[in-house]
């Protein structure tokens, strides 16, 4: 049974009523506890059908309420809401229905705890109810969205690692098209992030100036999780602007609990990192694919690096202009894809992105070349945002120093001009020729890199 105290307090009652030897007494006494108890039985059980759902409904179809024989209706015709719902639907769809399910009904405002979200603004600048500066609200709900944005790029974030931190991802399939579809996604957030500068910028400096003493302190510096998104994919330390400035926890950087957490983020491997490694890894440089090729360059330039990119070099050499730096571009060609690689891609890593680039049209290729060019965007949507948030500081405080204790304008500019995370992927356009000067592939790489299907 449900309720065995108040199976024992109904017990107690007529028990008492029962000696009094009066009829009526039974009736005034017992009428009124049973309603009440009937009443709060109910509403305690709608609670445990909110908070436990499927596990409670199995439970009460197990059990009776108050005792073995009793028969079990609620009062006020209060079922659970699912029973409710069951029936309606078994009248009308008795098949694939969805409320059929034996499932707890959700409210709008109770799943997306709405009420709890919009306690959350809090201006400082409230007093005794009212709003001295107006536009502080807008401050806090701008501030606040972008940071929910910023929890989703980071879900994102995490679900690609998942699968690019697996020993053998499927590249052509289902693993590496979730993998281009979330970064798309983070692309989309980020331009919708780049957009919301324009609803801030309805704010005027004089606007600002209203409560922006109160922020002594505070800055998007603090911004653990913008921090986060850096490091997840692939913003070292050494490659900032300026690192010093708010990774301290001084008055302006973080607190001691942010800090660690971020600096324990950024012991993680990144998505560049994890890119750079599937990059390096790519099967279609293996000497099975070149050795007709090989053969027929007459083994020109085997000793040093394979045919295929002593000649892809001549051609990138026959492309360049008179105007460009022929010396410093074939320096750095041999530089990049034969020697140190550049900045954290490896010589092999960016060899194969450049090849992903160039023969992008090969059906087996176009996957690899979207997520590339999703990596490439993601870099360019966040240096956007980075510009968009300096122009929009220039025209709030002008050259003041910020309220996280840096120069302000002078260090956002350095920050714009530095922290990009994909430059070197990027880079590697330099290095493409026309389409119609491509050499042809091998005849047995040229088959490998088309679906199966298509060879039938
Ligand atoms: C009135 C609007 C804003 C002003 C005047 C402003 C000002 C500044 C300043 C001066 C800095 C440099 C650090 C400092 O000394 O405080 C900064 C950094 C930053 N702000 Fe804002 N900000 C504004 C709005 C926003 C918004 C809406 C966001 C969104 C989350 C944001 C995110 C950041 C981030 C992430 C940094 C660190 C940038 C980096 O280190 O690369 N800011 N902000």
């Amino acid at each position: 049974m449900r309720h065995p105290s108040y199976t024992g307090v109904l017990l107690a009652f007529l028990g008492l009523a029962l000696s009094l030897h009066n009829l009526l007494s039974i009736f005034l006494i017992m009428v009124p506890i049973t309603v009440a108890l009937l009443h709060r039985m109910n509403v305690e059980e709608q609670a445990l059908l909110r908070a436990l759902g499927e596990r409670y409904t199995s439970y009460m179809a197990r059990t009776k309420r108050l005792c073995h024989f009793c028969i079990d209706r609620p009062v006020y015709g209060g079922a659970a809401p699912h029973w409710r719902a069951a029936s309606r639907c078994a009248r009308v769809w008795p098949m694939e229905c969805p409320f059929n399910q034996e499932r707890e009904p959700q409210y709008y405002g109770d799943y997306l705890g709405i009420d709890r979200l919009l306690e959350l603004q809090k201006p400082l600048s409230l007093r005794e109810g009212k709003l001295i500066a107006h536009d502080e609200m807008l401050f806090i709900i701008v501030h606040q969205a972008y940071e929910l944005w910023f929890k989703q790029i980071r879900h994102e974030l995490e679900a690609c690692g998942e699968v690019l931190s697996k020993p053998a991802a499927d590249d052509d399939g289902p693993d590496m098209n979730v993998v281009v579809h979330r970064l798309k996604r983070i692309v989309e957030i980020w331009k919708l992030l780049n957009h919301q500068v324009d609803v801030l910028e309805t704010m005027t400096p004089l606007d600002f100036l209203e409560f922006r003493e109160l922020l002594h302190g505070a800055s998007g510096f603090q911004s653990k999780q913008f921090r986060q998104i850096e490091a997840a994919l692939g913003l070292r330390m050494e490659n900032r602007f300026r690192p010093e400035y708010y990774k301290h926890t001084e008055l302006g950087g973080f607190n001691k609990s942010d800090f660690e957490q971020v600096s324990e983020f950024e012991k993680a491997p990144s998505l560049l990192q994890m890119v750079e490694r599937w990059l390096a890894r790519a099967p279609f440089f293996d000497q099975s694919f070149w050795s007709e090729w090989e053969e027929a360059q007459n083994g020109a330039g085997a000793a040093e690096r394979p045919a295929f990119w002593s000649r892809y070099r001549e051609l990138f050499a026959g492309s360049l202009s008179e105007r460009d730096d022929r010396a410093d571009l074939l320096g750095k060609f041999d530089d990049i894809f034969f020697g140190q690689g550049w900045g954290d891609f490896s010589a092999a890593a960016l060899r194969s992105a450049l090849f992903i680039m160039l023969y992008r049209d090969e059906p087996l290729f176009r996957l690899p070349f979207a997520l590339l060019n999703a990596l490439i965007e993601i870099d360019e949507q966040l240096a956007t945002f980075r510009y968009r948030h300096l122009q929009m500081v220039r025209r709030m405080i002008g050259t003041r120093v910020g309220t996280g204790g840096s120069s302000g304008e002078q260090y956002l500019q350095g920050a714009v001009n530095k922290n990009y995370v994909f430059k070197e992927l990027a880079g590697v356009i330099t290095f493409l020729i026309e389409r119609r000067n491509l050499p042809a592939l091998p005849d047995r790489l040229h088959k490998a890199l088309r679906f199966s299907w298509a060879e039938a």
